[in-house]
């Protein structure tokens, strides 16, 4: 959220607007981690189709458990699903979320590009990351929350100096300032007209959609997994939005999750 747009508003226009699966809306002006904030909310209030929003984050998390620094000026929202939506279909939210933010940038008219699973990338530098995190803590109450983090209107200064050869801003790219408020409505709907293209007609489209915005495919790429580093060529991905890796010995390696680099 801008300095300017109060949570109130904020909170007035989401709850005004017409979306298909998300009805409850919490925005704040600081939150230790959207994410955090969505699990406690649908563990006291089991509310299908609940959104967070927050100005800013002290502890932002990223993947791997790893910082995502969240100045003001980025949009920082957690999509919370209670009941979890079918194995068969959360397994592509990575890839969902990505296009949806992908989707998104194109109504701005800037290209992004992204690479797998998730990272959208503007001028080859990450403008926006995805956590997808469960909680099934309480087997009778799984829970999924989808966290995206995009650096919209943020300072690239407020970056710290080891992120700014990786990272950057939708303001620092392009000069402009984006209304986040505008960006989360139409970011909610784009996520709900893909969400509603893969519960009611399965996985093709976001993965077609997936294949003509990503840059990894075709690459030489090297996959870090917590004990282990392939590299080789990204040949395709799966129904389930899983990667197929051929390595150099020709073996074909289904990735289901790991950190992405482009070699060449
Ligand atoms: C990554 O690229 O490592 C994922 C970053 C995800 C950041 C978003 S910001 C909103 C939500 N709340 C969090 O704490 N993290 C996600």
């Amino acid at each position: 959220m801008d300095p300017h747009l109060n949570q109130q508003n904020f909170h007035q226009t989401l709850t005004n607007e017409h979306f298909t699966y998300f009805t409850k809306f919490y925005c704040y002006n600081s939150l230790e981690s959207t994410n955090s904030t969505a699990k406690e909310l649908i563990e006291k209030d089991s509310q299908h189709g609940t959104v967070i929003v927050a100005a800013d984050q002290t502890k932002g998390r990223g993947r791997y458990a790893r910082q995502w620094v969240s100045s003001p000026g980025g949009l920082y929202i957690s999509l919370a699903f209670h009941p979890i939506p079918p194995q068969k279909q959360y397994t592509l939210f990575p890839l969902l979320a990505a296009i949806s933010v992908h989707f998104l940038l194109q109504k701005y008219s800037i290209s992004s590009k992204i690479k797998w699973p998730n990272d959208v990338l503007v001028n080859t530098k990450k403008i926006a990351g995805i956590l997808i995190e469960t909680e099934t803590k309480n087997p009778s109450k799984p829970i999924l929350i989808c966290g995206i983090g995009i650096n919209v209107n943020n300072d690239i200064n407020n970056f710290p100096s080891k992120l700014l050869t990786s990272a950057t801003s939708l303001m620092h790219e392009t000069g402009r300032h984006i209304d986040l408020l505008t960006m989360t409505t139409r970011l909610i709907h784009i996520f709900e007209e893909h969400y509603t293209q893969l519960i009611q007609k399965g996985p093709e489209e976001i993965i077609e959609h997936w294949k003509q915005a990503t840059d990894t495919l075709g690459k030489h790429i090297q996959i870090t997994q917590q004990h282990t580093t392939i590299k080789g060529i990204a040949e395709n991905i799966d129904s389930n939005g899983f990667l197929l890796l051929r390595s150099s010995s020709g073996e074909l390696h289904r990735i289901t999750s790991g950190d992405c680099i482009n070699l060449k």
